[in-house]
């Protein structure tokens, strides 16, 4: 059996550098820290890396791993179907057991009317199946004028080309290009847009910028709007409770189809199973991908909701559209295994009633009143720590970034991960974390932030 070489930091950074292409990095920033970091081992919510740190995994690898790392039961069931059946295709009229078992599981936890399941390997590829069947369902609808797609700015949907033209990121435009018939709409970002307005003003105000938008636009050319119940890669960015019910009430009104993207949200991170259950939303798509696995195993889903699935069944024939990968029975094997002990463990309930509060007490104390910290946001197991030029004018870092990537690096430092988006540090650790880890958590990340300041001079 192959077993991985021995090899020490620099060696692997050596091979590293000539070999291998990271995502969402800057090669030459990357080599003049020293190169890669190689992490070699998982225990729960903590890593081991190639010199032999600990570092409290303060994000779930990318908002994945929720039951942690080192899940024997998952690695078990893993070889089990690799024996077994190692692959089938859905392709056609044939499919596999753990298929056809772990679309009946996710129905059995989505909201009512989202029951039919198209299984693809990532979030970015749920994305595109979705937008595929937008434009079919609108086709066979008779109404194929309907084709503009809206989204949010900051968004994050995925690298695909519809991916990255549905997300709101500059950068990412910047590299390829937008696809046609792509609109982005103003975020509930208080922080940045809600100056001088309450909770409940803002969260109208950025609903009705959607509304402007569909008319500015016209209504019968708009096909869709794809948003996150809570933006995550964007900065944990939580809307106030007046957004969603205007939201989904406009989108009804002028017959804009609404897609939740649950990549980050689903399984259990916003204290329900969905964050479409935390906000009442009752969408016509739903994507998932992530912690459906818990990251053991790429897989992910677009869940059709009842009036496009009843269209394509009964108008659509046969659908035109599917990876090679569509419900791998390795994968379907682990994500059935994950949802049982997801629930066995009563991890949801867990991270409503007690390490989701913990979590945002926690940070909350530890740096709501820091000078470099403009606010701490969140909900459920996951939050933000915005860091900003001026506390007291509310000032954001322009141009932001720089500062939230030497943050990051302070992270490591204290030993502990996360995701730094502009100047926001992200946690979102594994669900089964405990009391005391948060407050381990909260501590480093604390001392990466004090740490910031002192470099940048305002401590
Ligand atoms: C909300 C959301 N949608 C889509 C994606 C894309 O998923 P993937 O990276 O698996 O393609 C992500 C990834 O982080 C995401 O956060």
């Amino acid at each position: 059996m192959t077993t991985l070489p021995e090899r020490s930091t620099a060696q692997w950074r050596r091979l590293d550098a000539a070999h291998h292409i990271h995502p969402f990095t800057d090669p030459q920033r990357m080599a003049a820290r020293g190169g890669t970091r190689v992490l070699v081992r998982g225990e729960g919510v903590w890593l081991w890396d190639s010199d032999g740190n600990r570092i409290l995994d303060g994000l779930a690898g990318l908002w994945c791993v929720a039951l942690g790392y080192g899940r024997h039961e998952l690695a078990a069931v893993a070889e089990r179907q690799l024996r077994t059946l190692s692959y089938y295709s859905s392709f056609l009229d044939t499919t596999t057991p753990a298929t056809i078992e772990l679309a009946q599981k996710i129905a059995e936890r989505t909201p009512p009317g989202l029951d039919q399941i198209f299984f693809g390997n990532s979030g970015s590829e749920s994305i595109d199946t979705i937008v595929r069947m937008v434009r079919h369902f609108w086709n066979l609808e008779g109404r194929p004028e309907k084709k503009i797609l809206l989204s949010r700015e900051y968004a994050y949907h995925g690298s695909t080309l519809a991916g990255a033209s549905l997300g709101g990121m500059a950068g990412m435009h910047a590299m390829s290009g937008l696809l046609p018939d792509v609109s982005h709409v103003m975020p509930p970002y208080a922080y940045k847009y809600g100056r001088g307005m309450t909770q409940d003003e803002f969260g109208r105000r950025a609903a009705d910028a959607l509304e402007e938008r569909i008319l500015s636009l016209g209504p019968e050319r708009v096909a869709a709007f794809f948003a996150e119940p809570v933006q995550g890669g964007g900065g944990v960015l939580v809307p106030p409770p007046s957004y969603w019910p205007r939201v989904q009430e406009i989108c009804r009104r002028h017959d804009v189809l609404l897609v939740a993207d649950e990549v980050i949200c689903g399984f259990g991170r916003t204290g329900e199973w969905f964050g479409c259950q935390t906000f009442d939303i009752a969408p016509d798509f739903m994507n998932i991908a992530k912690a459906v696995t818990s990251g053991y195993v790429p897989l992910s889903a677009a869940i059709v909701g009842e009036r496009v699935a009843r269209t394509l069944r009964d108008k659509g024939g046969r659908l035109a559209h599917g990876y090679t990968y569509s419900g791998h029975p390795l994968a379907c094997a682990v994500g059935i295994e994950n949802l049982r002990l997801m629930a066995a463990e009563g991890l949801v309930e867990r991270v409503r009633d007690d390490v989701g509060p913990h979590l945002q007490r926690c940070l909350q104390e530890a740096l709501g009143d820091h000078p470099l910290v403009g606010e701490v946001r969140g909900v459920g197991l996951m939050a933000a720590v915005e860091l900003v030029r001026d506390r007291a004018k509310a000032e954001l870092f322009d141009p932001p970034g720089e500062v939230g990537l030497r943050a990051l690096d302070h992270c490591f430092d204290a030993g502990v991960t996360c995701r730094v988006v502009r100047d926001a540090l992200c946690f979102a650790p594994a669900l089964v974390i405990t009391r005391a880890e948060i407050e381990e958590l909260a501590a480093r990340a604390k001392r990466a932030v004090d740490a910031t300041a002192k470099a940048i001079g305002i401590l």
